[in-house]
């Protein structure tokens, strides 16, 4: 059946809000390492893995077998029994958290794993108000938008919570934007200062923070920003969650978890995407305190279920033996070196950012005002390199996506305004897939400023 075909009856039996990439959506059949291949037989190379989820590649032996091994004995049983996996996991996790004294709880989804870590929050502290930060994303469940600080994925206002939003981690737009280093986290702590004493009762559960805003476009504060923020929380009895439902499991090269570029143990922290190379797997990690103060019976049907906890104990075996933080690390430089002088060769290229195998390339119209004059280093952020007031360019980001995989590259996109390039490969990525990647998308953005498409 052609693409064409199965878009037809995707769009007949499926939801309309369901986003999809391309014009002519792809359906993804086969998969080897970072290759994957369409069903229509086109091989690509995939820099988006499954939404920063396929982290040692596809199809990877290991997994594929304790996941075989596993579906031919117990798929599932349900928490009402032991789970052997399950435990292991458990201990893993709660050893690799940094949390002193720490319980886990599985969960299917990230969504699921933040509304984990706010009923835990707002039980632990008998308050149902939050604090979460502009640009922020955290599901898509019921309480979860509520929490999310970008109009696009936020359908309703309605909800239990009352949300509070701090100034974000996007720097680029921020009111913050101009001042150093220093300055911008210093700023930050006191936006929260302000926010608790002008926007809230006092008595908050949590602040719910990506360390590194990812479906935002990948916004990367200033090391040891959140350490910042956490001294007034902690003043306050407030809880830290850190959501590291990307950045966790090394992607970020330097550090396993986002939270330790900050010098900082948070009270609860949620994971999901990597921690199963695919297969439906999440969780919130707290300490013992926290996670058993619920006053009522839980269980989870499917969440660290057997077969997903086989697969994630062999993929995190395999994170950890092949030192795949390390290889983001070292892989990251590749693109942060190649993508680095975009900004001063292309009018439209107003930024490159992120950390380790998380890669942000945002594009703002060429005619807006700060669109020239860039600073040729602006790898991670460079002071007065762009203008507040450039204007974001979705067509442009959409139309990359198109060129890029046209040249057989999968991207992804994402930022407050839908123009910002996200390119996150599996942490497994080698350096001859990271060049021919990136020859893909530089050809690609070339093309884009030839202008052509707009004709
Ligand atoms: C930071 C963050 N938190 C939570 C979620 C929600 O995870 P899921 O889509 O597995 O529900 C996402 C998904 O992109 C995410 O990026």
């Amino acid at each position: 059946m052609s693409h064409a075909e199965l878009l037809a009856r995707h769009r007949k039996v499926l939801p309309s809000w369901l986003a999809l990439y391309y014009d002519q959506p792809i359906e993804l059949v086969d998969g080897k390492g970072c290759r994957v291949v369409d069903g229509e037989g086109t091989t690509y190379l995939d820099f988006f893995a499954g939404i920063l989820t396929t982290m040692i590649g596809y199809n990877p032996p290991e997994v594929v077998e304790a996941v075989r091994e596993q579906a031919g004995r117990m798929v599932h049983t349900s928490t009402l029994y032991l789970i052997r996996r399950q435990v292991e996991l458990a201990e893993r996790v709660a050893e690799l958290s940094g949390i002193p004294d720490a319980r886990v709880f599985f969960t299917t989804s990230g969504s699921e794993a933040n509304e984990a870590a706010l009923l835990l929050a707002t039980s632990y502290r008998r308050s149902n108000q939050i604090l979460a930060l502009r640009n922020s994303y955290h599901g898509r469940s019921f309480g979860t938008v509520a929490v999310t600080g970008n109009r696009s994925w936020s359908p309703t206002s309605l909800s239990g919570l009352a949300v509070a939003y701090l100034q974000s981690t996007y720097r680029l737009r921020s009111p913050f934007r101009d001042l150093d280093d220093d300055a911008f986290t210093a700023a930050g702590a006191q936006d929260l200062r302000d926010t608790l004493d002008m926007c809230t009762a006092g008595d908050v559960a949590c602040l719910l923070a990506e360390p590194i805003q990812g479906v935002g476009g990948f916004c990367v504060p200033p090391d040891g920003y959140f350490g910042a923020l956490k001294e007034v929380l902690d003043a306050h009895g407030i809880l830290f969650v850190s959501d590291e439902v990307q950045t966790g499991w090394g992607r970020t090269g330097e550090h396993f978890w986002g939270y330790q570029a900050h010098g900082i143990v948070p009270d609860v922290l949620t994971f999901a995407k990597g921690v199963g190379n695919g297969l439906a797997l999440g969780g919130v990690v707290a300490r013992a305190e926290v996670m058993n103060c619920l006053g009522a019976h839980s269980i989870s049907t499917f969440g660290g279920n057997p077969l997903a906890c086989a697969g994630a104990l062999a993929n995190l075996d395999h994170i950890l033996a092949n030192d795949l933080q390390g290889n983001a690390l070292k892989m990251g430089q590749v693109f942060f070196d190649r993508l680095g002088s975009l900004p001063a060769r292309y009018p439209f290229v107003a930024e490159v950012r992120g950390r380790g195998l998380m890669v942000a390339v945002e594009l703002c119209h060429p005619s807006s005002p700060g669109s020239v004059q860039r600073d040729p280093g602006s790898v991670q952020r460079s002071p007065g390199s762009v203008q507040r007031d450039d204007v974001p360019w979705p067509e442009a980001a959409a139309e990359l996506l198109e060129a890029t995989r046209r040249r057989g590259l999968l991207i992804g996109k994402g930022g407050l305004y839908g123009n910002v390039l996200r390119i996150a490969p599996p942490l497994s990525v080698t350096e001859d897939e990271a060049a021919e990647g990136l020859d893909h998308l530089e050809a690609a953005i070339h093309e884009i400023g030839e202008g052509s498409w707009r004709s």
